[in-house]
């Protein structure tokens, strides 16, 4: 079966598909009928270039932008990658927590500019992490990653969920209570028509003066111009992975101190992407020899 991957995905799995083209959506020019399996990345897929397409192995959990509806009436299977990316989306949302919440990333720039010029008891003070309230926006598997380590940190953990089961981690709350409780806010819902700028302006307007709000789902959740505007008024701090038009970060936000920018790392360890391009094959695999499908979306 011809394989088409968008790029060269990490780990040794990828050489387990024979034959493997390895290009860009963007440099297919003419129609590939023989291409009966994509490997991508959350990109938009061109049906019209791939007439013979059977398979999407998507390289990510969140499958927003393949364009789903269209490969389900043309009959095209299509997977994710659910679980395995859980840890380290996690442990990314707590690194961002405590850089907001701590000013690491300004810190790190003082010191870097020849700054820190007075002793340690002089000001730059932050705010504590230990004891505060988070505020999860969607319990859905990395949000009780998130919960577990929240643990730790022992904070007092606020969530909201489609369908509430999971009182053991923390207390349930409609949103935007959640957003008028919560020290820290982090987001971890998929991007579907009902989260799209689901944090608008009158919800960003709820979140209490000096609170966080972390991103590591997807940048359309909020809506980025009111969130800019909420920064840049100094109001609130952020720690933000996602972006609505990604790789673009709106301008605004460069020179505040406010807000940690990275560029969508949550799934970005060696051994998770690695885990991911093991999914992504089994299942083109799978598909192949006509077994179920491992995680089909
Ligand atoms: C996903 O899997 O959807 C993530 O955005 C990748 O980090």
């Amino acid at each position: 079966m011809k394989v088409l991957a968008t790029r060269r995905y990490p780990g040794p799995a990828f050489d387990e598909l024979a034959d493997v083209e390895v290009r860009p959506l963007s440099e297919l020019q003419e129609p590939r009928p023989e291409v009966e399996a994509l490997a991508v990345a959350n990109e938009p897929v061109p049906l019209e270039l791939l007439p013979g397409l059977r398979i999407v192995g998507n390289f990510g959990v969140g499958y927003d932008r393949l364009g789903i509806e269209q490969l389900r009436r043309r009959g095209v299977a299509v997977t994710n990658t659910p679980g395995v990316l859980d840890a380290a989306t996690a442990d990314l949302t707590f690194a961002l927590i405590l850089a907001a919440r701590r000013r690491v990333v300004e810190g790190d720039r003082r010191v870097r500019a020849g700054e820190w010029t007075g002793a340690w008891p002089d000001g730059f003070l932050a705010e504590e992490l230990t004891g505060s309230t988070l505020g999860i926006v969607g319990l859905g598997r990395i949000g009780r990653a998130v919960a577990r380590r929240a643990a730790g940190f022992e904070l007092r953990v606020l969530y909201t969920q489609r369908h509430r089961s999971d009182a053991a981690l923390g207390e349930f709350r409609e949103l935007d209570e959640l957003l008028r409780e919560a020290d820290i806010v982090t987001i971890h819902a998929p991007l579907t028509a009902e989260t799209h700028g689901l944090i608008d302006a009158r919800r960003l307007a709820l979140m209490k003066d000096g609170a966080a709000l972390v991103n590591t789902a997807r940048g359309e959740i909020v809506d980025e111009a009111a969130l800019a505007a909420e920064l840049v008024s100094g109001r609130i701090s952020a720690g933000l992975d996602v972006f609505a038009h990604e790789p673009h970060v709106p301008e605004e936000l460069l020179p505040l101190a406010n807000v940690v920018l990275t560029p969508h790392l949550g799934s970005g360890t060696r051994q998770t992407r690695e885990a991911m391009t093991e999914i992504v094959v089994a299942n083109i695999l799978a598909f192949e020899r006509g077994e179920s499908l491992l995680t089909p979306v």
